[in-house]
């Protein structure tokens, strides 16, 4: 069932940074950055340095933005936490002597839960809010978003966060504003129906063989970046006897348990790895997102079509035209999707958003050659496809548009983590956009359904 989340926030307690936490708002995540940035989609937020100016150019007003938010870092998934907690007890267990760098996990006792967002993923999506509303003061000073989420549990409490955030920068700028907490979220439902947040009904992509090609490049990757790693933890915990599969399981424990601490302090599970060895975890990870989801995928972008008509019905005013995954019945309607405002903010997952961005053509094979299973590529030589740029917890895409001086046509953009991403297939200028009618024509593998009909052979 879709409906209205009403839910009561407690405005006074919050607060943007904690003076030790190493967030912030404005740059996100910035405690040791040589590593830190280094964790795929694990990573926390931090702002992804832009080759191309990320200001809104002088002669330019914004007319539109639409926000694409992932939740907040959470504790890992049901499934990966049973297997660290396995990890850590089978060291504890069988483990006969601890070197001195690696005393502290004797002591260590596996306390992380399952889904459910951190206090420091809460912290970083009032962050996200409250820098949305600067930085689009333009437009958010007088117009308020529309917002949708996915329904799961984190990703509605990250809307939540969202708002608060949003709420606070708000009344700093206005304090006799009318708006108040709680603002109205629309839910899309995962457990069953069409839903452009949450992928899940193409069959061919969600149980097909289209699967293994990601653990397969995972694979060969590991067997080639991890044995080093491997034999050397099992020098320094003699008796655990680690595959490499452990070993990742293992440098896991680094990002995850350093999201669990509220400000985020580094966990010491990271400092037993170099930063060389942090790029080739983070370049797994990566692999896993281009061959699960991305363009690496045969039906990866396909996933984020239905997303993508949405995107070009809202910038262009005209009703939706999609038969993926869009619902017909939502998106007629002008309550639960207007097509006259200026600003939306969509709330979803990791996965959907690689979908998204393979659907809006951002990485195709001139940009991002098809990624290596055995040569590290870093993100600069991959054009930004890496998965701690794309999709760190709290992630977001800005879609922009612009009205420039005396154009005739309103100019598009689009930012993923404050790095202005270039548009393709448009002739995007040298600030990376293009033209509205050009950018719709240049997404005609959306517009024409993707590949959505192979979903179901
Ligand atoms: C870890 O596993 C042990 C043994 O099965 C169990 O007692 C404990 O509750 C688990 N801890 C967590 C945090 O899941
Ligand atoms: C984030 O949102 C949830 C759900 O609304 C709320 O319970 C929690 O207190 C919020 N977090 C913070 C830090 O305010
Ligand atoms: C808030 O005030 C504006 C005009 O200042 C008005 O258009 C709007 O309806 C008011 N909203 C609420 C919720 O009262
Ligand atoms: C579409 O949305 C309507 C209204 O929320 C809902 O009743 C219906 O089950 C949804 N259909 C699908 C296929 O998701
Ligand atoms: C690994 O990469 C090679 C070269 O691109 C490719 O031919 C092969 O299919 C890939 N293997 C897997 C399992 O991804
Ligand atoms: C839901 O998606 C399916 C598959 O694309 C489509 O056939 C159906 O018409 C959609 N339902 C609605 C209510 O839009």
């Amino acid at each position: 069932m879709v409906f209205l989340a009403s839910v009561w926030l407690v405005v006074a307690s919050i607060h943007l940074v904690t003076a030790d936490s190493c967030d912030n708002a404005e740059d996100g995540y910035t405690c040791s950055p040589e590593f830190s940035h280094s964790w795929g989609q694990y990573s926390g937020f931090f702002s992804v340095p832009s080759e191309i100016d990320a200001s809104v150019p002088a002669e330019c007003e914004l007319t539109f933005v639409q926000m694409l938010s992932r939740h907040g870092a959470r504790d890992p998934t049901a499934s990966k936490t049973a297997t660290y907690n396995a990890t850590v007890q089978r060291i504890h267990d069988s483990v006969t002597a601890y070197s001195e760098e690696y005393a502290f996990i004797k002591d260590y006792e596996y306390t992380l839960g399952a889904d459910q967002l951190t206090t420091f993923g809460q912290q970083e999506l009032i962050n996200a809010g409250y820098k949305f509303y600067q930085r689009y003061e333009q437009l958010t000073s007088s117009n308020m978003p529309f917002f949708r989420s996915s329904d799961q549990d984190r990703v509605v409490e990250s809307a939540q966060n969202w708002t608060q955030g949003f709420q606070q920068a708000l009344q700093e700028a206005n304090a006799d504003t009318n708006v108040s907490l709680p603002y109205a979220i629309l839910l899309l439902p995962e457990e069953s129906g069409n839903n452009t947040l949450n992928h899940d009904l193409c069959t061919a992509f969600e149980d097909g063989p289209v699967g293994d090609i990601k653990g397969n490049a995972q694979a060969i990757w590991l067997s080639v970046f991890a044995p080093d790693i491997t034999a050397r933890l099992n020098e320094n915990l003699p008796g655990a006897n680690f595959a490499d599969e452990d070993t990742v399981n293992f440098m896991d424990l680094c990002p995850y348990n350093t999201v669990a601490d509220a400000s985020g302090t580094v966990s010491p599970f990271c400092g037993l790895f170099t930063a060389d060895e942090w790029l080739s975890y983070g370049y797994y990870q990566t692999l896993g997102k281009y061959y699960g989801y991305g363009p690496g995928n045969p039906l990866g972008p396909t996933q984020g079509v239905g997303f993508v008509n949405e995107l070009v019905a809202r910038a262009t005013g005209r009703a939706v035209v999609d038969g993926t995954s869009t619902n017909a019945t939502l998106d007629s309607d002008g309550a639960t999707f207007p097509l006259d405002r200026k600003l939306y903010a969509d709330f979803s997952h990791d996965n959907d958003m690689v979908g998204i961005y393979g659907a809006l053509g951002l990485f195709p094979a001139e940009v991002t050659a098809p990624l290596s299973n055995t040569t590290r590529t870093s993100a600069a030589d991959a054009g930004g496809f890496d998965s701690a740029w794309l999709v760190p917890f709290a992630a977001r895409m800005y879609v922009e548009k612009m009205q420039c001086g005396t154009d005739a046509e309103e100019k598009v953009r689009i930012l993923v983590n404050d790095r202005v991403v270039p548009l393709q297939g448009c002739g995007a200028d040298e600030l990376g956009r293009c033209g509205l009618g050009d950018w719709v024509d240049s997404l005609s593998f959306a517009t024409s359904g993707g590949l959505w009909d192979e979903c179901f052979v």
